[in-house]
């Protein structure tokens, strides 16, 4: 985008939120009638109109408000001589964060970037999770240290990449950190099971084939933030591997944070069955705030009997689904980014039962569609930060993952 368009673009307030072209026949028609509102919108945005008249017969369905065709036609298009090839993916003019009290815990260290949520803060489903802290501990350099020092828990610290580690458990009462900006556990990976209170940051995670990345299985009061999830991409066989971050058998309170995920098929299940509802209802609750999902296919996550809070995540080219709410979960959906991912939030695929689904101030750029059935009645029982949906990838995709908040 040019600098005089974003500039335009900060003058108009109503661009912070684009509207849902399933629901909005404005939004709708100027997403899809390319060939009449690319062209008008090209030189439209370019004027601050003040004044309904002038307005095409068409924007009776834009309620004849210059300021909402002005938002729609910058969420859609960015104008210029070729339109149509030029779809808007998201705005950083500048944008206030929206703040909420909170009892927030700060550890480690970690800046703050402008117009962002503070990048080192718990919060959500997952606040009561502290892990061992974060200081002192034993540093692993191997697979067969970090594997004897995963028996005791406490503070383990990984320096480099580890390949090749297997699944390593985790217990109860463990923070597993990277130290600096390239430490991870590569062709393998680490289980929670049936443990309590464990914290993961700062380290990539590269899963082996068949197994997963990370996986919580009956795990509660767990924190995963800052973290690099990846394989190679999407070639070869879907089930090639498995998922970045499984969340299952019943696991619960999980705060999912300033991670990325990239490059993968499955990205992350919460939920693993349609057939156990009796292990999985009233728990599985998980946040997940301010991650970025880049060339992942699916799984955004994917979310069977559960309660998800997405809020300020990053999704771009997903090329099957994004939140995918399943077998009667609630989902709330806020000011998060899609830039091409059909389906962004869906409440009636894959399962035999919808999941509910309410999402509010979100963009959907490009692709990005959303399909719900029906609404969530999920408030969160907890206070948080966001960043606006217009400077979440911004924010997102210079705060999250490794070498962010170091040990
Ligand atoms: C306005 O919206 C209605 C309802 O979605 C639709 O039937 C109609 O065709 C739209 N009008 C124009 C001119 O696009
Ligand atoms: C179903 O849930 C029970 C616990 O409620 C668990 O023991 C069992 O392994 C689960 N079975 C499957 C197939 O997931
Ligand atoms: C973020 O979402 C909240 C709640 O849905 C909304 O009130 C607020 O306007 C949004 N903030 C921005 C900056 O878009
Ligand atoms: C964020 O990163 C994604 C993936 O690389 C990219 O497609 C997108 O344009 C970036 N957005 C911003 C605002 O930096």
């Amino acid at each position: 985008m040019h600098k005089e368009q974003v500039l335009l673009l900060a003058l108009v307030p109503a661009v912070l939120g684009c509207l849902n072209a399933d629901s909005n026949s404005c939004a709708s028609f100027i997403k899809s009638q390319v060939a009449t509102a690319s062209p008008f919108c090209a030189t439209f945005t370019k004027t601050v109109v003040t004044a309904t008249t002038g307005l095409p017969s068409w924007a009776t369905n834009c309620s004849n408000k210059p300021s909402m065709i002005s938002a729609e036609c910058s969420c859609a298009y960015t104008g210029g001589s070729n339109p149509t090839t030029t779809l808007v993916t998201t705005t950083r003019a500048a944008t206030a964060t929206t703040t909420t009290t909170r009892a927030a815990t700060t550890t480690g260290s970690g800046g703050t970037g402008t117009g962002c949520a503070p990048v080192n803060q718990l919060a959500g489903f997952g606040a009561s999770a502290s892990g061992a802290g974060t200081s002192g501990g034993t540093t692993v350099t191997s697979c067969s240290a970090l594997t004897a020092a995963a028996k005791n828990g406490g503070v383990i610290k990984v320096s480099g990449l580890l390949s090749g580690c297997g699944v390593v458990d985790l217990i109860s009462g463990t923070s597993l950190l990277g130290v600096g900006s390239n430490s991870g556990i590569v062709d393998g990976g680490i289980r929670i099971k049936d443990a309590n209170n464990v914290i993961v940051r700062n380290l990539k995670f590269s899963p082996a084939k068949k197994g997963d990345a990370v996986s919580l299985d009956g795990a509660t009061n767990v924190w995963i933030d800052h973290n690099e999830f990846y394989s190679l991409g999407l070639v070869g066989g879907k089930d090639d591997y498995d998922g970045l971050l499984d969340i299952t058998h019943g696991s619960n309170l999980v705060t999912v944070s300033w991670n990325k995920f990239r490059d993968h098929w499955k990205g992350s299940l919460v939920g693993h069955s349609d057939n156990n509802a009796s292990e999985d209802t009233g728990k599985l609750k998980v946040t997940y705030h301010h991650n970025s999902f880049n060339n992942v296919n699916s799984r955004l996550p994917s979310l069977r009997f559960g309660t998800g809070h997405m809020y300020s995540n990053c999704y771009t080219n997903c090329p099957t689904s994004g939140v995918n709410s399943r077998m009667g979960a609630q989902v709330l959906v806020e000011n998060c980014s899609f830039t091409n991912v059909p389906l962004s939030v869906v409440t009636n695929l894959d399962s035999d039962a919808n999941g509910y689904a309410t999402e509010r101030n979100n963009i959907f750029a490009g692709t990005s569609t959303t399909r719900i059935t029906q609404a969530s009645s999920f408030s969160p029982p907890y206070s948080y930060t966001m960043t606006s949906a217009s400077n979440a990838c911004g924010c997102v995709n210079s705060s999250a993952g490794v070498g962010i908040v170091t040990f």
